[in-house]
């Protein structure tokens, strides 16, 4: 019935049921409601300030919206879809525990900025939770990075083994990935955190209104310098959904290396039993359903994002019932980017590790072949033709079914008469790794610079959290 609503004034007949079904948001805005109720504070207790509201009235507001938040977080609360949204249900419960004053709170507010503020305080504790996990992943695999900085495995390109790269710089490579998420995320709560509250509908308030000490009593650093841009703006959204995509890609490729890792043919890792699954049928399986399904659901933040822009695209100023969508799109991003951040970090935390196999597969690979055309280059052939000389002595080797540093001095001399004894000190994979020590190599050397600076960086974080 339209006198239910607050709109109601100039309707005589409510919507029609499928309508309402169609528009209403309490069924999932409602998340937002201790937001919603603290926003609502802090401007009842601007209008106070200002003189809007008698000292009885905001007291009575703040009190009775404190009274309303019980209700909800006991489950107590009766949610009414008639109402719409979380908005009007706080508002209407509020007026039926505190009677008139309750009407007086929406004074010089529009559900337009209050949806902004509330809904911006919600994506700032949200990615602020996004940050600290993603936090937690970098020291996850700085620490496996730290035990296993003597350890080897292939490098890969084109997934084709190519050279040898120590266990921890590996990791570390998705260390520095997650570490430029989480300044993406830094960067981003920057411009979440700025209250709109004060644009009203859309033009600003003839009250004599305070957005700055609001935004300060919610905590915000900013206030809107335009009332236009400030109701309609979703930017914030955009951005947050985007990093979580990012944080999703960047974790579908980790999820990836893990399952091909786990394949008995790579036989790098053994899953840890909590996060992997067995077969209904086969009794030998050990599944990586856990990296499988995060890898499967990055599909979902990218639906999200694309959602979002696409929502914005050709929407004119200034509030336009369609950002009633950006809710489920960040919601969406939460649900899936959140849990799959903590899994990772306990997977990651408990997997064990199997440096044998990764060592036998250096050997499988040829991964020394790099080495003997440099070590022929350094004695005087042309890199173009030491490259074809150590290609001809991998044919070899592989039709002698051995390594290249198991061949005879008389094979490897057959094939190019440069070659001398101390050839094998080339071949040695260990040693081979330890020559790379340019920038960000995978040298011991290098690899302990990075693991300082994560260490240092892991340390600084740490100290904004305490
Ligand atoms: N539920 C709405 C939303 O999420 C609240 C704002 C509605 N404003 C309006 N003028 N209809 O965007």
């Amino acid at each position: 019935m339209a006198e239910n609503r607050s709109w109601g004034g100039r309707f005589s007949g409510g919507p029609r049921a499928a309508t309402a079904a169609y528009t209403e948001s309490q069924s999932f805005d409602r998340a937002l409601y201790r937001h919603d109720i603290r926003a609502s504070q802090a401007h009842a207790a601007m209008l106070g300030r200002r003189g809007v509201l008698s000292h009885e009235d905001t007291a009575a507001i703040i009190a009775g919206l404190d009274r309303v938040r019980e209700e909800m977080d006991s489950g107590a609360f009766v949610w009414k879809p008639e109402l719409e949204d979380v908005h009007m249900n706080v508002e209407a419960r509020l007026t039926d525990i505190i009677g008139d004053a309750g009407k007086k709170l929406h004074t010089g507010r529009s559900r337009n900025d209050q949806v902004g503020l509330a809904f911006r305080l919600y994506v700032a504790d949200s990615v602020a939770a996004w940050r600290k996990n993603t936090v937690s992943l970098c020291d996850v695999l700085t620490q496996r990075a730290a035990e296993h900085k003597n350890d080897m495995l292939p490098g890969y390109t084109h997934l084709q083994p190519a050279q040898p790269v120590s266990l921890a710089h590996h990791l570390l490579a998705y260390a520095w990935m997650f570490r430029r998420d989480v300044q993406r995320l830094t960067d981003a709560l920057g411009r979440v955190r700025v209250s709109p509250l004060g644009a009203a509908a859309l033009a600003g308030s003839p009250w004599p209104l305070d957005p700055e000490s609001v935004a300060r009593e919610v905590g915000f650093d900013a206030v809107y310098a335009n009332s236009m841009d400030a109701v309609s703006d979703r930017d914030f959204v955009l951005e947050t959904i985007f990093c979580a995509a990012t944080i999703m890609m960047h974790l579908s490729r980790l999820c990836e290396e893990i399952i091909l890792w786990a394949n008995p043919a790579f036989g790098f890792v053994r899953l840890p039993d909590g996060y992997a699954t067995g077969s209904s049928i086969m009794p030998q399986k050990k599944n990586p359903d856990v990296a499988e399904l995060m890898r499967g659901k990055t599909g979902r933040v990218y639906g999200a994002l694309t959602a979002a822009l696409t929502m914005m695209k050709g929407l004119p100023l200034a509030y336009n019932r369609d950002l009633q969508e950006d809710k489920e799109a960040f919601f969406e991003a939460e649900a899936t980017a959140a849990p799959s951040l903590c899994l990772m970090a306990g997977m990651l935390a408990e997997m064990e590790f199997r440096p044998d196999r990764m060592r036998e597969a250096c050997k499988a690979g040829f991964l020394n072949a790099t080495e003997l055309a440099d070590y022929l280059a350094a004695r005087g052939l042309p890199f173009r033709d030491a490259h074809r000389a150590a290609g001809r002595a991998v044919a070899r080797a592989e039709s002698l079914g051995k390594g290249l540093e198991d061949m005879s001095l008389e094979e490897l001399q057959a094939i190019e008469p440069r070659v001398a004894a101390d050839v094998y000190a080339a071949l040695d994979y260990a040693a081979s790794l330890r020559r790379r020590e340019t920038t960000g190599g995978t040298g011991p050397r290098s690899v302990e610079r990075q693991l300082e600076q994560m260490e240092q960086w892991l340390s600084e974080r740490a100290a904004e959290q305490a």
